[in-house]
C-alpha cells in the first residue's frame, strides 16, 4: 500500500480565512496537536509577508521536531532569503515556492509573459535549491492554466530541483474527473522523481471529492486545513480526506500515518482559536456526525452501531457517549439506550410511564435535553410511589 503525506495549511491558508488571525501562542499549540496528530508537513505561515508572521515562523520551526515545517514564498530572492531564515532552525525545513500559471493571472495580475514564468520558475527553485534540499513547487491557478503551459513549467521546476509539485485549484473550479485527468497527465509528462500535490479550494463545495479524485489518480500529498477553514469557502477539509481513506482502504488501498484519534481533539482547538464554529451536520467533526434522531434509526444503533455509522467514533477520538438526540421521532429502544446512559434500569412498567409523559413533553418541546429528560423520569417515578 502506498502512503499519502499530508501537509497542513491551518496556519497559513487557515489563517488567510477572513476574519480569523491567530495569536503566536494559539499557532504554537496547534502546530504541537498537529505534530502530536503525526501530521507529515506543518505549513507554518507566509514568513515574508510580516515581522510577526516571520517571528511565528521560526518560533513553530524551532518547536516541532517530528513533522516537516515549511513556510510559503513567492518566487523573489528576498522571500526565500526570509523564509529560510524563519525555517533553517527545523529539524526538517521546506521551502515553498509559487508562481501563477493560468493567462488571466499573468495578464491582469502579474503582468508576465508564459516565457518569464519558465525563467523565474527555474531561477527560484534553483535559487530555494541551493538553501533546502526539500523544495515545493506550486503553480497557482494550475486548474485554469493552459495543460501543456502548465506542464512545461512543472517540468522546469522539477528540473530545477523541486521535489513535490504542487497543483492547485486556487478558485475552487475544477470538477474531480477532470482534476484526475489532469493529476494523470502530469504524472505521464512530467519527468523525474517528484511527488503530485493536491491543494483544493472549496467554492464549488468540492474541494475534499477533488482531493481524493487526485490520489486516486496517483497524487500523494493532499493539503488542506482543519475544518476546512480557508480563503473564501475554505480549503480541502483534511479530516475528512484522512477519514475517507481509512475507512474507503478497500477503495483507495492507500494510507496516511495519521493518528486519526487526536482529529476531533485539533478540530476543537481550530474552532475555538479560529473563532469558525463547526456546523452541527459537518462530517466527520459535527455535533450530529455521529447523533440519531428517529425511532427507526435509534433502534438500528442501538442493536448494532454499524446499521446506520460507517466510522467508530473511538476512531477520532470523540469522547464516549451522547449519541442518541431524543425528539418526538424517536422511539422505546432509543429512550430505553439513552435512560441506560444516564444510569436508570427501569421496569417495563415504569419504562411505559416514563415513554408516554416523554412522547407528550417531545411533541411540545421539540428535542428533550439530558437534563429534562431527568425531570420527567424522576417526575413519573415520583407521581407512581405517592
Ligand atoms: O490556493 C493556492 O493557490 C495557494 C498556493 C499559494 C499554494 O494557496
Ligand atoms: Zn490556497
Amino acid at each position: 500500500m502506498d502512503r499519502v503525506y499530508i501537509f497542513d495549511t491551518t496556519l497559513r491558508d487557515g489563517d488567510q480565512t477572513p476574519g480569523v488571525n491567530l495569536k503566536l501562542n494559539e499557532k504554537i499549540e496547534i502546530a504541537k496537536e498537529l505534530e502530536r496528530m503525526r501530521v507529515d508537513i506543518i505549513e507554518a505561515g507566509f514568513a515574508a509577508s510580516s515581522q510577526g508572521e516571520f517571528e511565528s515562523v521560526r518560533t513553530i520551526a524551532s518547536i516541532i521536531k517530528d513533522s516537516i515545517v515549511a513556510t510559503l514564498c513567492r518566487t523573489v530572492q528576498k522571500d526565500i532569503d526570509i523564509g529560510w531564515e524563519a525555517v533553517r532552525v527545523a529539524q526538517n525545513p521546506r521551502i515553498h515556492v509559487f508562481i501563477s500559471t493560468s493567462d488571466i493571472h499573468l495578464q491582469t495580475m502579474m503582468k508576465k509573459t508564459r516565457d518569464e514564468v519558465i525563467e523565474i520558475t527555474e531561477s527560484m527553485v534553483k535559487y530555494a535549491k541551493r538553501y533546502c534540499s526539500d523544495v515545493e513547487f506550486s503553480a497557482q491557478d494550475a486548474t485554469r492554466s493552459d495543460w501543456d503551459f502548465l506542464i512545461k513549467v512543472l517540468q522546469v521546476a522539477v528540473k530545477s530541483g523541486a521535489t513535490t509539485i504542487n497543483i492547485p485549484d486556487t478558485v475552487g473550479y475544477i470538477i474531480p474527473e477532470e482534476y484526475a485527468l489532469l493529476i494523470k497527465t502530469i504524472l505521464q509528462k512530467v519527468d523525474g522523481k517528484y511527488i503530485v500535490s493536491t491543494h483544493c479550494h472549496d467554492d464549488l463545495g468540492l474541494a475534499v471529492a477533488n482531493s481524493l479524485a487526485a490520489v486516486k489518480a496517483g497524487a500523494r500529498q493532499v493539503e488542506g486545513c482543519i475544518n476546512g477553514i480557508g480563503e473564501r469557502a475554505g480549503n480541502t477539509a483534511l479530516e475528512e480526506v484522512i477519514m475517507a481513506i481509512k475507512v474507503r482502504k478497500d477503495f483507495f488501498n492507500l494510507y496516511t500515518n495519521i493518528d486519526t484519534t487526536r482529529i476531533y481533539h485539533v478540530s476543537q482547538l481550530v474552532s475555538k482559536y479560529s473563532g469558525i464554529p463547526i456546523q452541527p451536520n459537518k462530517a466527520i467533526v459535527g455535533l450530529n456526525a455521529f447523533r440519531h434522531q428517529s425511532g427507526v434509526h435509534q433502534h438500528g444503533v442501538v442493536s448494532n452501531r454499524m446499521n446506520y455509522e460507517i466510522i467508530d467514533p473511538q476512531d477520532i477520538g470523540l469522547p464516549k457517549g451522547g449519541i442518541i438526540v431524543l425528539n418526538k421521532n424517536s422511539g422505546r429502544h432509543g429512550l430505553k439506550a439513552k435512560l441506560v446512559e444516564l444510569g436508570y434500569n427501569l421496569t417495563e412498567e415504569q419504562m411505559n410511564e416514563v415513554f408516554s409523559e416523554f412522547k407528550k413533553e417531545a411533541d411540545v418541546k421539540g428535542e428533550i435535553r439530558d437534563d429534562e429528560l431527568v425531570k420527567i423520569v424522576e417526575r413519573t417515578l415520583q407521581t407512581k410511589k405517592t
